[in-house]
Order: structure tokens, then C-alpha cells, then sequence
């Protein structure tokens, strides 16, 4: 059986303003008609070859979340994480639900903010992704990498695997300094990390032992004193807290001997900053993204989105300006995963 896990507890602090803690980006329709995390859900719905699914979000998001679930017809058990400790733990949470229920669970794990164009070349990676974990590997998926981006995880392509369409994880590096990510692109054998992964329930538990054994003992012990609330399932807070606060990435990816990777070629992509919504939209003659109410003048390479005013930009050149009611973002678009640093210390002034 393969239980969907879905990750909704990220708030997409690189799209602030837009993105708030209340009102992350996975709930709003950024993109298209769904919200991102519909879009997820829906992505695997209808197919019958998935149990069902179980959702990590927290306290603040857990109405918001329901109803996003009603709206794609999906009945799901929602799990409320007390304190956020990424997504090492996480999934840790979500294997031993999985595990109490049926001890060779396989997962598959996703992310709640991405796009992927084709969604039927998804699930037949998935499917082959599916045979390998049976083989206690721990599967992600890779897609070719068209830039130095430095907020995602690289995978060096090893031996291919016999039957299996997919190949061995030679090695992996999460988040590389901008030189090593374009050494990664001039060498080539080089994937993204999509930040999907399958894998059995109980083979990632024993790796998560191994490799950071207070994240496994901290979810396990917040599994056994969990509670069950009308469609929510909160896990114990004293417990939880306990865990390092650390990516599957960092904790198991980077460290694992037992790592293997299924190309994706389905149109992937992260919306997890706002130079990548500009690489994603259609642009005008100068490449421009300007959405809402924008007068540009002599203006290339930016994105602009006028949310909730009248921006005028004159004489501008690969930079993002975002401006809600009560806040206005300026980057230089190369610089959009620094945004984070801001949200970090505006969250220590509120
Ligand atoms: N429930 C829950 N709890 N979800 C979380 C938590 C948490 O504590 N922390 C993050 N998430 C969710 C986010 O909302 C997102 O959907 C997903 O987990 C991944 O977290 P990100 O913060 O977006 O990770 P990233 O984009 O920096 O890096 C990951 O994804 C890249 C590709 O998109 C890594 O796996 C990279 O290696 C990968 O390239
Ligand atoms: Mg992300």
C-alpha cells in the first residue's frame, strides 16, 4: 500500500509579502484556479493504487487545510505538529502513523507548493520510484538542472539500476554556495533534488535511527502520546519539541549509503522564491512579469506584481517589487532567497 504524506506545515517565507504565517503560499491560488496544495492533493485523487492520504500541517493552518481537503473531495487524517521541526521529523511522524496501520507502508512523500505540468508522467515515475523502495531504498526524483540555483539539493547520478529505470544516489548536496552549484551544471551527471521521495515507512525509521536518532525518538515519542480530536490528530507537544530542527535532506539524504534516484521529467518545479514564479510566468517583450496595477518604464527582467497598489517603476532591471497593503518587498532578483532573512527577523519583532 502507498500512503500519500503531504507537507503543509512550511510557511514560504521567500514569498513574503505575499506568503504570511497565517496565510502560507501552499493556500493560495498562486498559480492557477487551486490552491498548490489542492493541486497536490488532487495530482494522486482519483487514483485507486493510493491509500489514504495523511497530512502534516499545524495548529494555525489546520481549518484552512480541511477545507482545502473538502474542496478536492479527499478524506485524509491530518496531523498537527505543535511546534515546526522540519521535515526530518516531520515524515518521521508521518511513517509511524503509517507503520501502526500496516508495517510495509511504502510513502510517498510531497511537498504541498509545487507545480508539476504533467501530472500522468508523474505518476509513472512514481510507479517505477514505488519498485525501488520495495528494494529498501530511499527513492527521490531528479530533475535536470537549468541554472546554478542555489536553494535546492544536487544528486550526482550513480550506477544505473538493473530493471529499475532509475539510478544509485553517487552523492548528494543540499543547498551548494552558488560556485559549486555551477560547477555541478559545467561537469553535468547532476540532478535537482524535486523533494519528493518514496520509500517504505519502516526502512526510513531505520535509517532516521542511524543517522539522527534524537529526530526518530523524539517523533516516535510524540506518537505514542498523540491524540485524537474530531478529523485532527495532534501528536504530543512535550515530545515533539524535542527533536533537532533539521531537513530529511541534512539528516538522512546527504549521509545515507541507501539513496536512488528516478528521473522526472513532468515539468516540476518549486515555487519556493519569487525568482522562480518570474522563471515559471510568461514574460513581456522584456521580460518582464508585471501583474496588477504597474506603469514601467524602461524596466527589463523584473518581476512586478502590484498586489494591493499602484507601482510605478522606472529605470529598472532584474529586480522584484511586491507591495501588499501593509508591506512592500524590494529584491534584486538574484538575491530572492535572501527574503528569508528578512521574514527570520521580522518574526523576531512581532
Ligand atoms: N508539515 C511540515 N512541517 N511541513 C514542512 C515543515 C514542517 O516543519 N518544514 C517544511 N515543510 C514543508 C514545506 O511547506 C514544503 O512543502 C516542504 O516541506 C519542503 O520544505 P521547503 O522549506 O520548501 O524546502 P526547500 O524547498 O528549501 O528544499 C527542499 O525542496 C527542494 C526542491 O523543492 C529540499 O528537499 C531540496 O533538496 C530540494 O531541492
Ligand atoms: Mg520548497
Amino acid at each position: 500500500e502507498v500512503r500519500p504524506v503531504v507537507l503543509a506545515g512550511g510557511s514560504g517565507m521567500r514569498l513574503w509579502p505575499l506568503s504570511r504565517e497565517t496565510f502560507p503560499k501552499q493556500l493560495s491560488p498562486l498559480m492557477g484556479e487551486h490552491s498548490l496544495l489542492q493541486s497536490t492533493i488532487r495530482r494522486i485523487g482519483s487514483n485507486a493504487a493510493f491509500g489514504r492520504p495523511i497530512i502534516l500541517t499545524n495548529e494555525a493552518l489546520r481549518f484552512a487545510v480541511a477545507e482545502q481537503l473538502r474542496l478536492a473531495d479527499c478524506a485524509a487524517s491530518i496531523v498537527l505538529e505543535p511546534v515546526g521541526r522540519n521535515t526530518a521529523a516531520a515524515i518521521a511522524v508521518a511513517a509511524f502513523q503509517a507503520a501502526r496501520e500496516n508495517a510495509e507502508a511504502t510513502l510517498l512523500v510531497m511537498p504541498s507548493d509545487h507545480m508539476i505540468a504533467d501530472g500522468s508522467a508523474f505518476l509513472i515515475a512514481v510507479e517505477r520510484a514505488v519498485t525501488l523502495a520495495r528494494q529498501n531504498l530511499l527513492v527521490t526524483f531528479g530533475a535536470t538542472p537549468t541554472r546554478p540555483e542555489t536553494g535546492f539539493g544536487y544528486i550526482r547520478q550513480g550506477a544505473a539500476i538493473e530493471g529499475g529505470h532509475g539510478y544509485r544516489v553517487a552523492s548528494f548536496t543540499e543547498k551548494p554556495s552558488r560556485d559549486v552549484a555551477q560547477g555541478y551544471l559545467d561537469k553535468g551527471g547532476y540532478y535537482w533534488n524535486c523533494g519528493i521521495f518514496v520509500f517504505k515507512a519502516s526502512f526510513y525509521l531505520a535509517e532516521l535511527k542511524r543517522l539522527a536518532p534524537e529526530v526518530h525518538d523524539a517523533a516516535q515519542a510524540a506518537c505514542d502520546t498523540q491524540a485524537t480530536d474530531h478529523d485532527f490528530i495532534r501528536i504530543g507537544a512535550k515530545a515533539f519539541a524535542a527533536s533537532p530542527d533539521i531537513s530529511i535532506d541534512y539528516a538522512v539524504m546527504e549521509k545515507t549509503g541507501a539513496a536512488a534516484v528516478v528521473p522526472l521529467d513532468a515539468g516540476w518545479s518549486d515555487i519556493g522564491s519569487w525568482s522562480e514564479i518570474w522563471n515559471i510566468l510568461p514574460k513581456d517583450a522584456a521580460a518582464n512579469v508585471l501583474l496588477g496595477d504597474v506603469l514601467a518604464e524602461n524596466v527589463t527582467r523584473c518581476y512586478i506584481n502590484g498586489a494591493d497598489k499602484l507601482v510605478a517603476a522606472v529605470g529598472l532591471t532584474d529586480t522584484i517589487v511586491v507591495a501588499t497593503d501593509d508591506a512592500v518587498l524590494v529584491a534584486g532578483i538574484e538575491h530572492a532567497q535572501s527574503v528569508r532573512k528578512i521574514t527570520e527577523r521580522l518574526k523576531t519583532l512581532h
